[in-house]
């Protein structure tokens, strides 16, 4: 069958759409018709190349969709079924899936083997899909264990956003950093990933929720998801801002943009005993740098991939706290857009625009 997908060729063109074709689902996959994918930064990191994925590839993560086939082994889903997706692909057997870190495995099952028969193609060539997903695609085809299904009252625009930005945000604060009642908690960088970190610390109870960024517009979003002060990097120094309103330091910190400089911040705007989670892709080998005579203070500098999620049980979670009106996901996209203009979403991230840009698809057409 043949779909349209956006593909990466070569790193800093621009986006190609194209007419790819999608193999038949095999026993353990699952082929979605696409409703709507979210725009993250981290597509960007390997459109641009500060991530290495190898070429050509399909880009595109966060995404959810209806069910139009399954393998004979899926018992997961059935045709008709909504789904999100979750790059998290699971195998439930390994030693990191066993000890309840899901999130961490990598699971051979996730892609087809390389001399396979690619599960996209075109004139022979095989393409890649980015985190085993490849979501910048009319249909996805994709692994059973790289989708969860949903309540179908659920808007999948909105739904889309959980599938990466939401539960990488949310669940840094709840289940990496598990930011107790009553916490200060600083984020920096507030795109869709730091919005959805201050929409899970105030959750979590934190009475005091620092959001810092350099857009104005993103500020007041996180204003509205509830931050009680408010950062403007680009007028202040935030590490000195931060200690002056917290009388010297935050409890707990999250980064969620990927740079040195504010990865570095995140450690040192930190109270004694305090806890710095790093979202944020900092370019691949770059190095960081911390004060370790502050490792004496029992100061923690970590890391949080998609926000340890166990997606089978936490993404519906979401939705069910977005259908009961306390995840306003609504407000997290800034524009919804058709396939076309994806290219041009791509570069207002470039820009730093307001939280995320969704392609919506109009499946009347095909
Ligand atoms: N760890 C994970 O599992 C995971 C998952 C998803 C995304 N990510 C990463 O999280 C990061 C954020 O993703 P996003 O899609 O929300 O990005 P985004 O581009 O939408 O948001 C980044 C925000 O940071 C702000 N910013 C830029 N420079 C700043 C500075 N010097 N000080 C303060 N604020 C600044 C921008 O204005 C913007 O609001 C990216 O690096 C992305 O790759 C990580
Ligand atoms: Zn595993
Ligand atoms: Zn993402």
């Amino acid at each position: 069958m043949q779909i349209r997908a956006a593909v990466v060729r070569e790193i800093g063109a621009p986006l190609a759409i194209e007419t790819v074709e999608i193999d038949e689902p095999r026993a353990d996959e699952v082929l979605i018709r696409t409703a709507a994918i979210g725009v993250c930064h981290s597509d960007l990191h390997f459109i641009d190349g500060t991530y290495a994925a190898d070429l050509p590839f399909v880009p595109g993560h966060e995404s959810s969709g209806i069910v139009e086939a399954v393998g004979a082994d899926v018992r997961h889903v059935a045709p008709g079924d909504h789904v999100i997706t979750c790059m998290s692909v699971f195998c439930g057997e390994c030693r990191l899936c066993l000890t309840g870190r899901s999130h961490l495995c990598d699971s051979p099952a996730a892609d087809r083997a390389a001399d396979d028969v690619p599960r996209l193609s075109a004139d022979g060539t095989g393409f890649g899909q980015l985190y085993h997903l490849g979501s910048f695609a009319e249909k996805l085809l994709v692994h059973e264990r790289a989708v969860v299904k949903i309540d179908p009252a659920m808007p999948l625009d909105a739904a889309a956003l959980i599938g990466c930005a939401v539960t990488t945000g949310f669940g840094a604060v709840v289940n990496t950093a598990e930011v107790p009642f009553g916490s200060s908690v600083a984020v920096i960088g507030c795109g869709g990933v730091g919005l959805s970190a201050v929409l899970g610390a105030v959750a979590s109870g934190a009475t005091t929720v620092i959001a810092i960024d350099v857009n104005p517009d993103n500020l007041e979003l996180a204003r509205r998801f509830g931050a009680t002060h408010l950062v403007d990097a680009s007028t202040v120094d935030p590490v000195a801002e931060v200690q002056r309103l917290t009388d010297g330091g935050v409890e707990f910190s999250f980064e969620a943009i990927g740079r040195k400089e504010t990865a570095e911040q995140a450690f040192r705007m930190l109270a004694v005993g305090g806890d710095a989670t790093i979202i944020g892709m900092v370019p691949e080998h770059q190095l960081i740098e911390i004060d370790a005579s502050e490792l004496l203070f029992e100061k923690t500098l970590r890391g949080s991939n998609m926000g340890s999620n166990r997606f089978r049980l936490d993404m519906p979670m979401l939705v069910d706290r977005h259908r009961r009106g306390l995840l306003p996901l609504d407000d997290l996209i800034a524009d919804r857009i058709t396939f076309d203009r994806i290219d041009e979403a791509l570069d207002e991230l470039r820009r730093g625009r307001v939280a995320r840009s969704v392609v919506v698809f109009d499946h009347d057409e095909g």
